[in-house]
């Protein structure tokens, strides 16, 4: 039987050139498909609460949502390593909020390791949660719980300062403890060389071909996202088409009165 990756392995593949593929799952039945499929590493990340909540950015999501999505991944995909989120508030305040927080995500959630967003700032944080034994994947570059510091998504590191931040952020996330760092909306040639700079793997989205792995949002790949579709995502699937014809198929037979039919009867 299929075992679940470890740390150990990301850090192999980096090592072996071997892609990781990495996707956001925020229930059972996706993360059981997921793992059929054998993706490396589920994220359960707080975009839960753009595509799933309905909220217009990720800062609403709190703990307890994404312990709850956590465990949810968690049965689908036992044998999958899942990373789980930490959402805004749950680790800025102080390093013994943060740790606790760290420590639901794994005891309650069921999750293998956790991330947070930052560089340099949260160094202090990611080591404090890595000392815990727990796992930690750091997000640095368009870190979408700073949306109103950046004043929107907007793509990081175009200019030469902020580039020159973006790698000292990196090194100061390895340094700290991280197992990968995501890189988030950053010019791929500076990914490429944060890739080649630091020795843990980087998980790149809108960064570039250059990164040691790729993630996406579920819900974009699948056409299941209307609200926006940033340039960097690929829709493998047209999934809102199809559940919106199975719907009206649905309203159709019920109106007509031809379902349910003697099949679905006792
Ligand atoms: O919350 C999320 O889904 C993420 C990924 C897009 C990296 O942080």
């Amino acid at each position: 039987m299929k075992k679940a990756k470890t740390i150990l392995d990301f850090q192999r593949m980096k090592e072996g050139q071997e892609k990781i593929s990495v996707l956001t799952a925020y229930d059972y039945p996706f993360a059981r498909l997921m793992e059929q499929a054998g993706l490396d590493m589920i994220l359960v990340g707080d975009s839960v609460g753009s595509v799933v909540a309905g909220y217009d950015n990720t800062l609403p999501v709190t703990m307890d949502e994404m312990v709850y999505h956590t465990r949810a991944v968690v049965r689908g995909a036992s044998r999958t390593f899942v990373v789980a989120d930490m959402p805004f508030l749950s680790y800025q305040v102080d390093l013994a909020e943060a740790r606790r927080h760290a420590g639901r995500l794994i005891k309650e959630g069921g999750a293998q390791a956790v991330k947070l967003e930052g560089g340099e700032h949260v160094a202090a944080t990611i080591r404090a949660i890595v000392d815990m034994d727990i796992p930690v994947i750091a997000h640095i570059g368009l870190t979408p719980q700073s949306i109103h510091r950046m004043g929107g998504y907007k793509v990081q590191g175009r200019q030469e300062a902020q580039a020159r931040q973006l790698l000292a952020d990196a090194e100061a996330v390895a340094s700290a403890g991280a197992f990968a760092v995501v890189l988030e909306g950053i010019p791929a040639t500076l990914a490429a060389e944060i890739t080649a700079q630091l020795t843990i793997p980087t998980i790149g989205i809108g960064a570039g071909s250059g990164c040691d792995g790729q993630v996406l949002v579920i819900h974009d790949i699948l056409g299941l996202c209307e609200k926006y579709s940033p340039k960097f995502v690929k829709r493998y699937a047209d999934a809102g088409a199809l559940i919106s014809g199975a719907i009206n198929d649905y309203i159709h037979e019920v109106k007509a009165g031809s379902f349910p039919g003697e099949e679905h009867s006792f």
